[in-house]
């Protein structure tokens, strides 16, 4: 157990690890280009050490060199082998559902288990698509096997879900499928598998919600740097909004459009957040935040902003605690389809530590404490999700009484130096 209680203002410079979404891509094209890439910034958590295990396991060489940065000897497209043994995911189902598509265009095997988190989210809706392209799939939840195709048929897929997961393995499939690979999407998910692509040198198209890449691409070594995270830079901005007296900088974070969705809704509920030093790492947009206290008010959160922030809820949702008034979002489906439950678990979690809130199907209301403190008093099991364990060890940091976390550990998954990050903007 972790006891979280106020440390006084959050004050000067914490840094973040590299973006988890487009590390697990920069590792895969690396892996599939012909020669060597250099990565700078990859994210060092768990979920990328199962992808680097699995692309390793398919014969793609994979070090890290003096300086930090990971060398890739790729494969070429088209050059998989065949692994030994099942990939073990762990807690990742972007590692399960990005490999998932690789495979299923390559002549080759693979089984694929996770922790218990992961062996619950829906395989499904990657294994339909997968399935269409000829590819065998003996399942729709893990542990499961792939069976891939070659040469797989090619698709025209139009997202129901808007799920950037989808979107990315069927064009991983795509990439070895010769023809013309095509998806729609209704609603802009995260687009960096696309920016990769081009930068990577495929023949691929993206306009108007319509993505085309022609198979059998070639793919040429990139020497790439990666953006950080702003999805784990989140909790880092939501503290110093919370904590009176904060002042922060945390430099060199990704703000590709399609991840703003946080950032935005804070800034609307009046939080203090500057964008400055804009600039561009390997085709994605990037820049230092500066994150001052400020009093929050609650806001609606629109459903259609949830592609944009689909990771962020957790973080969001305690920051409504802190405002004035009731925050209310809905279209919260596929919350409930992430590493835990994450609608019910923060409803539980801040209920309590002694925020109302009303939690119905797809929405949850949370009544804010108007600038906290929160009363606290209470411990939290975020089992399984590295997000839920984040968003109440942020929460202490405003309470009346310690907030407990039990089993800190899982911020592995994606962030393995959170607590160094708030020891250095406020140390114990
Ligand atoms: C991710 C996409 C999102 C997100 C996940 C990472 C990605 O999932 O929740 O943490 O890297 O593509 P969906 O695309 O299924 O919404």
């Amino acid at each position: 157990m972790h006891a979280f209680s106020p440390r006084g203002p959050l004050r000067g410079t914490a840094h973040v690890p590299g973006d988890k979404s487009i590390s697990h891509r920069a590792l895969m094209l690396a892996a599939l280009a012909v020669g060597r890439s250099r990565i700078e910034g990859l994210n060092d958590g768990g979920d990328l050490a199962s992808t680097r295990a699995a692309l390793q396991a398919m014969g793609a060489r994979i070090r890290t060199d003096a300086d930090g940065a990971c060398i890739v000897d790729g494969v070429g497209v088209g050059g998989l082998l065949q692994p030994d043994a099942p990939f073990d995911c762990g807690n990742s189902g972007t590692s399960a559902r990005l490999l998932m598509g690789l495979v299923a265009s390559h002549r080759i095997r693979a089984g694929f288990a996770g922790d218990a988190s992961l062996g619950r989210r829906p395989m499904g809706r990657m294994a339909a698509p997968l399935r269409r392209i000829g590819a065998r799939i003996d399942g729709d939840l893990l542990p499961l096997a792939v069976e891939g195709l070659y040469p797989a048929i090619p698709t025209r897929h139009v997202l129901a879900v808007p799920s950037a997961q989808v979107k990315s393995a069927l064009l991983l499939a795509g990439l070895n499928t010769p023809g013309l690979t095509e998806i729609t999407e209704a609603a802009p998910s995260r687009d960096h598998l696309e920016r990769l692509l081009f930068q990577f040198g495929a023949e691929i198209e993206s306009r108007d919600g319509r993505i085309r890449l022609r198979g059998e691409a070639e793919l040429e070594p990139q020497r790439l740097f990666i953006a950080g995270d702003s999805s784990a830079a989140a909790f880092l901005a939501v503290a110093a909004s919370v904590v009176p007296g904060s002042d922060i900088l945390i430099p060199g974070v990704g703000v590709n459009p399609t991840r703003m969705g946080l950032y935005d809704m804070l800034r609307e509920m009046g939080a203090d957040i500057k964008l400055v030093n804009q600039r561009e790492h390997s085709s994605e947009p990037v820049a230092d935040l500066i994150v001052r206290h400020s009093a929050l008010d609650g806001i609606d959160v629109p459903p259609e902003i949830a592609p944009s922030m689909i990771d962020e809820y957790p973080i969001l949702f305690i920051a409504a605690a802190f405002a004035r008034g009731t925050t209310r979002a809905s279209g919260l489906a596929e919350l409930r389809l992430k590493e835990s439950d994450r609608i019910s678990g923060m409803a539980a979690g801040l209920a309590a530590i002694g925020v109302r809130v009303e939690e119905d199907g797809d929405s949850l209301a949370v009544h804010g404490l108007g600038g906290g403190p929160l009363p606290g008093d209470a411990s939290i099991d975020p089992g399984l999700d590295h997000r839920l364990a984040m968003s109440f060890a942020v929460a202490g940091l405003n309470a009346r009484l310690p907030i407990g976390v039990a089993n800190m550990a899982v911020v592995h998954t994606s962030f393995p130096g959170f607590l160094s990050a708030l020891d250095a903007l406020a140390p114990e």
